[in-house]
Protein backbone atom coordinates (compact mmCIF):
# COMPACT_ATOMS: atom_id res chain seq x y z
CA UNK A 1 0.00 0.00 0.00
CA UNK A 2 2.90 2.37 1.17
CA UNK A 3 5.81 0.35 -0.25
CA UNK A 4 8.28 2.72 -1.92
CA UNK A 5 6.75 6.39 -0.82
CA UNK A 6 9.42 7.26 2.16
CA UNK A 7 9.03 7.98 5.98
CA UNK A 8 8.73 11.91 4.99
CA UNK A 9 5.16 11.54 2.41
CA UNK A 10 3.91 8.51 4.36
CA UNK A 11 4.34 10.33 8.02
CA UNK A 12 4.10 13.90 7.63
CA UNK A 13 1.91 14.78 10.11
CA UNK A 14 4.03 13.22 12.66
CA UNK A 15 7.50 14.37 11.59
CA UNK A 16 8.72 18.15 12.05
CA UNK A 17 8.51 20.42 9.16
CA UNK A 18 10.01 19.57 5.77
CA UNK A 19 9.30 21.81 2.73
CA UNK A 20 8.70 19.58 -0.25
CA UNK A 21 11.22 20.69 -2.72
CA UNK A 22 13.99 20.16 0.00
CA UNK A 23 12.74 16.37 0.58
CA UNK A 24 15.65 13.42 0.00
CA UNK A 25 14.48 10.14 0.19
CA UNK A 26 14.85 6.67 -1.34
CA UNK A 27 11.59 4.92 -0.55
CA UNK A 28 12.81 3.69 2.64
CA UNK A 29 10.75 2.52 5.51
CA UNK A 30 7.46 0.08 5.36
CA UNK A 31 10.03 -2.93 5.99
CA UNK A 32 8.29 -6.43 5.99
CA UNK A 33 7.23 -8.05 9.77
CA UNK A 34 8.06 -11.36 9.76
CA UNK A 35 6.76 -14.58 12.16
CA UNK A 36 9.42 -16.29 13.01
CA UNK A 37 7.97 -19.48 14.12
CA UNK A 38 11.19 -21.81 14.93
CA UNK A 39 12.21 -19.14 17.09
CA UNK A 40 9.12 -18.61 18.90
CA UNK A 41 8.61 -22.13 19.62
CA UNK A 42 12.71 -21.96 21.46
CA UNK A 43 11.36 -18.49 22.95
CA UNK A 44 7.60 -19.66 24.34
CA UNK A 45 6.55 -16.54 23.04
CA UNK A 46 4.88 -15.17 19.32
CA UNK A 47 7.76 -13.42 17.92
CA UNK A 48 7.92 -11.44 14.69
CA UNK A 49 10.96 -9.86 13.41
CA UNK A 50 11.15 -6.63 11.73
CA UNK A 51 13.38 -6.80 8.91
CA UNK A 52 15.07 -3.17 8.70
CA UNK A 53 18.06 -4.36 6.36
CA UNK A 54 15.72 -4.28 3.76
CA UNK A 55 15.76 -0.36 3.95
CA UNK A 56 17.58 1.53 0.95
CA UNK A 57 21.05 1.52 2.41
CA UNK A 58 20.26 -1.82 4.26
CA UNK A 59 19.72 -0.50 7.91
CA UNK A 60 17.59 1.26 9.73
CA UNK A 61 19.31 4.60 9.98
CA UNK A 62 17.69 5.75 6.19
CA UNK A 63 14.28 6.39 8.37
CA UNK A 64 16.20 8.69 10.23
CA UNK A 65 18.25 10.40 8.06
CA UNK A 66 15.81 10.86 5.43
CA UNK A 67 14.43 13.92 7.92
CA UNK A 68 17.77 14.64 8.76
CA UNK A 69 19.18 15.46 5.67
CA UNK A 70 16.08 16.83 4.40
CA UNK A 71 16.23 19.11 7.20
CA UNK A 72 19.82 20.52 6.77
CA UNK A 73 19.25 20.64 3.08
CA UNK A 74 16.05 22.83 3.92
CA UNK A 75 18.28 24.86 6.24
CA UNK A 76 20.66 25.87 3.70
CA UNK A 77 23.32 23.28 4.57
CA UNK A 78 25.86 22.59 2.09
CA UNK A 79 27.51 19.46 3.90
CA UNK A 80 27.18 16.96 7.02
CA UNK A 81 29.34 15.00 9.23
CA UNK A 82 28.76 12.04 11.17
CA UNK A 83 30.85 9.58 13.64
CA UNK A 84 29.93 5.72 12.66
CA UNK A 85 30.48 2.40 13.10
CA UNK A 86 29.41 1.95 9.99
CA UNK A 87 25.83 2.27 8.90
CA UNK A 88 25.18 5.85 9.71
CA UNK A 89 28.03 6.35 7.32
CA UNK A 90 26.73 4.13 4.59
CA UNK A 91 23.53 6.09 4.56
CA UNK A 92 24.46 9.59 5.54
CA UNK A 93 26.86 9.20 2.05
CA UNK A 94 23.62 7.59 0.41
CA UNK A 95 21.16 10.39 1.55
CA UNK A 96 24.08 13.24 1.21
CA UNK A 97 24.37 12.10 -2.32
CA UNK A 98 20.80 12.35 -3.45
CA UNK A 99 20.29 16.14 -1.61
CA UNK A 100 23.97 16.82 -3.59
CA UNK A 101 25.50 17.63 0.04
CA UNK A 102 28.97 17.01 0.63
CA UNK A 103 29.16 14.33 3.33
CA UNK A 104 32.32 13.65 5.67
CA UNK A 105 31.84 10.66 8.52
CA UNK A 106 34.55 9.96 10.70
CA UNK A 107 34.88 6.55 11.60
CA UNK A 108 37.59 4.60 13.82
CA UNK A 109 40.29 3.14 11.63
CA UNK A 110 39.43 -0.36 10.59
CA UNK A 111 36.91 -1.33 12.62
CA UNK A 112 34.39 -0.64 10.04
CA UNK A 113 32.27 -3.81 8.66
CA UNK A 114 33.60 -4.15 4.85
CA UNK A 115 30.00 -3.63 3.07
CA UNK A 116 29.79 -0.33 4.80
CA UNK A 117 32.72 0.85 4.05
CA UNK A 118 32.33 -0.28 0.35
CA UNK A 119 28.80 1.57 0.41
CA UNK A 120 30.57 4.73 1.43
CA UNK A 121 33.22 4.73 -0.81
CA UNK A 122 30.74 4.21 -3.86
CA UNK A 123 28.66 6.97 -3.04
CA UNK A 124 31.78 9.24 -2.74
CA UNK A 125 31.34 10.72 0.57
CA UNK A 126 35.07 11.50 2.37
CA UNK A 127 35.52 9.11 4.98
CA UNK A 128 38.09 10.47 7.74
CA UNK A 129 39.80 7.21 9.03
CA UNK A 130 40.57 8.43 13.21
CA UNK A 131 43.18 6.61 15.77
CA UNK A 132 40.42 6.70 18.18
CA UNK A 133 36.93 4.33 18.61
CA UNK A 134 33.77 5.79 17.92
CA UNK A 135 33.14 7.92 21.23
CA UNK A 136 35.82 9.83 20.15
CA UNK A 137 34.87 10.46 16.41
CA UNK A 138 31.52 11.30 17.94
CA UNK A 139 33.14 13.89 20.14
CA UNK A 140 35.12 15.31 16.75
CA UNK A 141 32.05 15.36 14.59
CA UNK A 142 29.86 17.86 17.23
CA UNK A 143 32.82 20.08 17.10
CA UNK A 144 32.64 20.50 13.97
CA UNK A 145 29.45 21.05 13.20
CA UNK A 146 29.50 23.66 15.91
CA UNK A 147 32.50 25.25 14.43
CA UNK A 148 31.57 24.74 10.59
CA UNK A 149 28.43 26.71 9.55
CA UNK A 150 27.53 24.94 6.55
CA UNK A 151 28.18 21.42 8.14
CA UNK A 152 25.10 19.74 9.76
CA UNK A 153 25.61 17.02 11.86
CA UNK A 154 23.48 13.94 11.34
CA UNK A 155 24.36 11.55 14.01
CA UNK A 156 21.49 10.12 16.17
CA UNK A 157 22.09 13.38 18.61
CA UNK A 158 20.38 15.33 15.61
CA UNK A 159 16.35 15.22 17.13
CA UNK A 160 15.60 15.10 13.51
CA UNK A 161 17.09 11.39 13.41
CA UNK A 162 15.09 10.65 16.07
CA UNK A 163 11.90 11.41 14.59
CA UNK A 164 12.17 9.35 11.53
CA UNK A 165 13.41 6.13 13.15
CA UNK A 166 10.07 6.18 15.66
CA UNK A 167 7.96 6.02 12.57
CA UNK A 168 9.03 2.12 12.42
CA UNK A 169 7.33 1.87 16.15
CA UNK A 170 4.27 3.16 13.83
CA UNK A 171 4.62 0.78 11.15
CA UNK A 172 4.99 -1.70 13.91
CA UNK A 173 1.80 -1.27 15.83
CA UNK A 174 -0.27 -0.99 11.88
CA UNK A 175 1.06 -4.66 10.65
CA UNK A 176 0.07 -5.75 14.14
CA UNK A 177 -3.28 -3.93 14.76
CA UNK A 178 -1.74 -3.25 18.50
CA UNK A 179 1.68 -2.97 19.77
CA UNK A 180 3.31 -5.97 20.20
CA UNK A 181 3.68 -6.78 24.18
CA UNK A 182 7.65 -6.74 24.10
CA UNK A 183 9.93 -5.14 21.95
CA UNK A 184 13.82 -6.80 21.39
CA UNK A 185 16.74 -4.59 19.82
CA UNK A 186 19.92 -4.21 19.82
CA UNK A 187 21.54 -0.73 21.59
CA UNK A 188 24.54 1.22 21.07
CA UNK A 189 24.68 4.48 20.77
CA UNK A 190 21.08 4.57 22.55
CA UNK A 191 19.46 6.37 19.83
CA UNK A 192 17.03 3.51 18.43
CA UNK A 193 15.63 2.63 21.68
CA UNK A 194 14.67 6.03 22.58
CA UNK A 195 13.37 6.59 18.97
CA UNK A 196 11.24 3.88 19.66
CA UNK A 197 10.09 4.44 22.69
CA UNK A 198 9.07 8.11 21.35
CA UNK A 199 7.21 6.14 18.72
CA UNK A 200 4.92 4.15 20.97
CA UNK A 201 4.10 7.43 23.17
CA UNK A 202 2.67 9.19 20.27
CA UNK A 203 0.74 6.24 18.87
CA UNK A 204 -0.74 5.93 22.57
CA UNK A 205 -1.31 10.01 23.11
CA UNK A 206 -2.97 9.87 19.77
CA UNK A 207 -5.47 7.34 21.02
CA UNK A 208 -4.33 4.59 18.76
CA UNK A 209 -3.65 1.86 20.81
CA UNK A 210 -4.40 1.57 24.81
CA UNK A 211 -0.51 0.23 25.80
CA UNK A 212 3.01 0.34 25.01
CA UNK A 213 5.43 -2.74 24.58
CA UNK A 214 8.17 -3.63 27.41
CA UNK A 215 11.69 -2.50 25.90
CA UNK A 216 14.61 -5.01 25.71
CA UNK A 217 17.27 -3.61 25.11
CA UNK A 218 20.75 -5.96 24.62
CA UNK A 219 24.24 -4.40 24.17
CA UNK A 220 26.91 -6.63 23.48
CA UNK A 221 29.18 -8.12 26.77
CA UNK A 222 32.05 -6.23 25.97
CA UNK A 223 30.68 -2.57 24.76
CA UNK A 224 27.86 -2.78 27.68
CA UNK A 225 27.87 0.89 29.61
CA UNK A 226 24.21 1.19 30.25
CA UNK A 227 24.57 -2.38 32.22
CA UNK A 228 27.91 -1.40 34.11
CA UNK A 229 26.12 1.64 35.07
CA UNK A 230 29.91 3.72 33.88
CA UNK A 231 31.34 4.20 30.44
CA UNK A 232 33.58 1.56 29.03
CA UNK A 233 36.80 2.72 28.24
CA UNK A 234 37.46 0.33 25.46
CA UNK A 235 34.68 -1.17 24.45
CA UNK A 236 35.22 -4.62 22.59
CA UNK A 237 32.64 -7.03 20.49
CA UNK A 238 32.26 -8.81 17.12
CA UNK A 239 29.30 -6.86 16.82
CA UNK A 240 31.08 -3.83 15.40
CA UNK A 241 28.15 -1.94 14.87
CA UNK A 242 27.51 -1.40 19.02
CA UNK A 243 31.15 -1.13 19.94
CA UNK A 244 30.36 2.08 21.75
CA UNK A 245 31.30 2.56 25.43
CA UNK A 246 30.04 6.11 25.77
CA UNK A 247 26.20 6.11 24.67
CA UNK A 248 25.08 9.87 23.70
CA UNK A 249 21.26 8.95 24.38
CA UNK A 250 21.84 7.45 27.39
CA UNK A 251 19.04 9.43 29.26
CA UNK A 252 16.68 8.45 26.35
CA UNK A 253 17.06 4.55 26.57
CA UNK A 254 16.75 4.64 30.63
CA UNK A 255 14.02 6.46 30.66
CA UNK A 256 12.77 4.04 27.93
CA UNK A 257 13.16 1.12 30.04
CA UNK A 258 11.63 3.23 32.97
CA UNK A 259 8.63 3.99 31.85
CA UNK A 260 7.89 0.46 29.92
CA UNK A 261 9.02 -1.83 32.99
CA UNK A 262 11.50 -2.99 30.61
CA UNK A 263 14.82 -3.92 30.38
CA UNK A 264 18.90 -3.43 29.31
CA UNK A 265 21.21 -6.16 29.58
CA UNK A 266 24.33 -7.67 28.15
CA UNK A 267 24.99 -10.97 25.80
CA UNK A 268 27.97 -12.56 25.07
CA UNK A 269 29.42 -12.34 21.09
CA UNK A 270 29.60 -16.37 21.48
CA UNK A 271 25.66 -15.85 22.04
CA UNK A 272 25.56 -13.28 19.31
CA UNK A 273 26.95 -15.25 16.44
CA UNK A 274 24.95 -17.96 17.32
CA UNK A 275 21.44 -15.73 16.96
CA UNK A 276 22.37 -14.44 13.95
CA UNK A 277 23.62 -18.18 12.83
CA UNK A 278 19.99 -19.57 13.93
CA UNK A 279 18.17 -16.51 11.95
CA UNK A 280 19.94 -17.21 8.74
CA UNK A 281 19.93 -21.30 9.36
CA UNK A 282 16.53 -21.53 10.65
CA UNK A 283 14.52 -18.31 9.63
CA UNK A 284 15.62 -17.57 6.27
CA UNK A 285 16.74 -13.87 7.46
CA UNK A 286 20.67 -12.70 7.32
CA UNK A 287 21.20 -9.59 9.71
CA UNK A 288 24.37 -8.40 10.65
CA UNK A 289 26.07 -9.55 14.01
CA UNK A 290 24.91 -6.70 16.19
CA UNK A 291 21.69 -6.67 14.63
CA UNK A 292 20.94 -10.50 16.30
CA UNK A 293 22.13 -8.79 19.68
CA UNK A 294 18.14 -8.73 20.85
CA UNK A 295 17.00 -12.43 19.61
CA UNK A 296 20.14 -13.66 21.78
CA UNK A 297 18.65 -10.98 24.84
CA UNK A 298 15.30 -12.95 23.94
CA UNK A 299 16.67 -16.41 23.97
CA UNK A 300 18.95 -15.82 27.15
CA UNK A 301 15.23 -14.66 28.84
CA UNK A 302 14.29 -17.79 27.86
CA UNK A 303 16.89 -19.88 28.60
CA UNK A 304 16.46 -18.24 32.58
CA UNK A 305 12.63 -18.62 32.63
CA UNK A 306 11.60 -14.70 31.79
CA UNK A 307 10.50 -14.58 28.46
CA UNK A 308 8.58 -12.04 27.41
CA UNK A 309 4.66 -13.53 27.01
CA UNK A 310 2.30 -13.01 24.66
CA UNK A 311 3.59 -10.78 21.09
CA UNK A 312 7.41 -9.90 20.89
CA UNK A 313 9.06 -7.84 17.78
CA UNK A 314 12.74 -8.59 17.48
CA UNK A 315 14.12 -5.28 15.65
CA UNK A 316 17.00 -6.50 13.05
CA UNK A 317 18.80 -3.23 12.94
CA UNK A 318 21.02 -4.14 9.21
CA UNK A 319 21.49 -6.97 6.72
CA UNK A 320 23.68 -9.70 6.69
CA UNK A 321 25.75 -8.43 3.56
CA UNK A 322 27.03 -5.96 5.46
CA UNK A 323 29.75 -7.67 7.28
CA UNK A 324 30.68 -11.05 5.28
CA UNK A 325 33.72 -11.72 7.44
CA UNK A 326 31.62 -12.12 9.98
CA UNK A 327 30.18 -15.58 8.52
CA UNK A 328 33.64 -16.23 6.96
CA UNK A 329 35.02 -16.53 10.04
CA UNK A 330 33.59 -19.35 10.74
CA UNK A 331 31.85 -20.65 7.54
CA UNK A 332 34.50 -21.82 4.65
CA UNK A 333 33.86 -21.68 0.95
CA UNK A 334 34.93 -26.14 0.53
CA UNK A 335 37.62 -26.70 -1.88
CA UNK A 336 36.17 -26.75 -5.48
CA UNK A 337 35.61 -30.32 -6.98
CA UNK A 338 36.36 -31.84 -11.16
CA UNK A 339 33.41 -30.91 -13.03
CA UNK A 340 31.95 -34.63 -13.03
CA UNK A 341 28.72 -36.11 -12.19
CA UNK A 342 30.37 -38.31 -10.16
CA UNK A 343 32.19 -35.78 -7.95
CA UNK A 344 29.47 -33.93 -7.95
CA UNK A 345 27.02 -36.36 -6.89
CA UNK A 346 29.36 -37.02 -3.85
CA UNK A 347 29.00 -33.83 -2.32
CA UNK A 348 25.44 -34.06 -2.74
CA UNK A 349 25.70 -37.37 -0.57
CA UNK A 350 24.83 -39.77 -2.85
N1 LIG B 1 22.25 -2.15 14.97
C1 LIG B 1 23.01 -1.70 13.96
C2 LIG B 1 23.15 -2.54 12.75
C3 LIG B 1 23.65 -0.44 14.06
O1 LIG B 1 24.39 0.00 13.05
C4 LIG B 1 23.50 0.31 15.25
C5 LIG B 1 24.16 1.61 15.41
C6 LIG B 1 22.69 -0.22 16.26
C7 LIG B 1 22.08 -1.45 16.09
C8 LIG B 1 22.46 0.49 17.54
O2 LIG B 1 21.62 1.59 17.39
O3 LIG B 1 23.17 3.33 18.22
O4 LIG B 1 20.73 3.78 17.96
O5 LIG B 1 21.56 2.27 19.76
N2 LIG B 1 24.99 2.07 14.58
C9 LIG B 1 25.56 3.43 14.64
C10 LIG B 1 26.36 3.71 13.39
C11 LIG B 1 26.30 3.71 15.88
O6 LIG B 1 27.29 4.52 13.42
O7 LIG B 1 26.04 3.14 12.35
P1 LIG B 1 21.76 2.83 18.40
Amino acid sequence: LHRGQGVIRRWRGWLPEIPEQAVAELGEGDTPLVEATRLSGRVGARVYLKLEGLNPTASFKDRGMTVAMSRAAAAGRTACVCASTGNTAASAAAYAARAGMVCFVVVPAGKIALGKAVQVLAHGAEIVQIEGNFDAALRLSRRAAEELEHVALVNSVNPDRIEGQKTAAFEVCEALGRPPEALALPVGNAGNITAYWKGFTEWQRAGRAAGRPRMLGFQAAGAAPLVAGHDIESPETVASAIRIGSPASREGALRAVRESGGLIESVTDAEILEAQDLLAREEGVFCEPASAAGVAGLLKLAREGRAPAGTAVCVLTGHGLKDPDAVLSRVRLPEPVPATFEDVARRLGA
